[in-house]
């Protein structure tokens, strides 16, 4: 099984990043004159988003390290009926040229990757390789600033301190995260990978993170929230302090 920490998967995904990857997705098909699109899901565990893709008739690669969440994608997969449309790969990002082709992808996927691996600039750099010229690198990660904040929420403020001082924004040697990322520091680290251009940088799951769920206001529908989460990831100063953060580049 993938082992991501809450912070990682959420308690429910943004609906912003499902947009984001859904107009990918159909721009892929324009253009290819209605092609399957080619996914490289990068770090993709379970299939948590590969199985949709698959569903959704993209063809998808899963490179993860972990033989576990493979066999659980394997699983996933076999149950939605997209086997044939999903192949894992057991590797590690850091040798992501010998195990996939160079450019071979429309769309690469690094989500819940970048604050586990031991170079992020390194990996980023291999994901971008990976994509085709004109294709999409997508990028989802764990928030710093979202992560402040729900530590002080939590009355635990040495722990707050800790992510806010740390240059890293790890909480120490227990934390199962080796980093976490602010809107600055996430741009910075794709603006070093020249065959990047970043075209969105937005949070994910503002809402999630700080809505505590159904109360008096019982005539919102699940639309209707999902709506509200993608308005609020995209206000900047909201993005910020999303549980996760969101970022699109586009391959030069
Ligand atoms: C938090 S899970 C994310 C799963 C999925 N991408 C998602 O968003 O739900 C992180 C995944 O990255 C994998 N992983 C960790 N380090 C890796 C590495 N260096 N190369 C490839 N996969 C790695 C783990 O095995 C795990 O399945």
């Amino acid at each position: 099984m993938c082992s991501a920490t809450r912070e990682q998967a959420g308690a429910a995904r943004g609906a912003a990043v499902h947009r984001a990857l859904e107009a990918e997705v159909g721009r892929v098909r324009a253009e290819a004159g209605g092609g399957s699109p080619r996914v490289l899901d990068v770090g993709g565990g379970s299939g948590t988003w590969a199985v949709p893709l698959a569903a959704a008739g993209c063809t998808v690669t899963v490179v993860d390290t972990s033989p576990n969440a493979l066999a659980t994608l394997a699983r996933r997969a076999r149950e939605a009926g997209v086997t044939e449309r999903v192949t894992p790969v057991q590797g590690d990002v850091d040798a992501l040229a010998d195990l996939v082709p160079v450019g071979g992808a429309d769309l690469v996927l690094g989500h819940g990757l970048l604050e586990v691996v031991d170079d992020p600039r390194a990996a980023l750099a291999g994901l971008a390789a990976a994509a085709a010229t004109g294709g999409a690198v997508s990028v989802l990660t764990v928030g710093r600033h979202g992560a402040f904040l729900s530590r002080v929420m939590a009355g635990r403020l040495a722990e707050a301190r800790r992510l806010l001082v740390d240059p890293d924004g790890c909480a120490g040697p227990e934390d199962p995260l080796r980093r976490r990322f602010d809107p600055g520091t996430l741009g910075e680290l794709a603006g070093g990978v020249p065959s990047l251009r970043v075209e969105l940088l937005q949070g994910d799951g503002t809402l999630d993170g700080w809505w505590p769920g159904p109360s008096g206001d019982g005539e919102t529908t699940p639309r209707e929230i999902n709506e509200l989460d993608e308005l609020a990831s995209a206000v900047p100063a909201l993005g910020a302090v999303a549980p996760r953060l969101h970022l699109l580049a586009r391959r030069q």
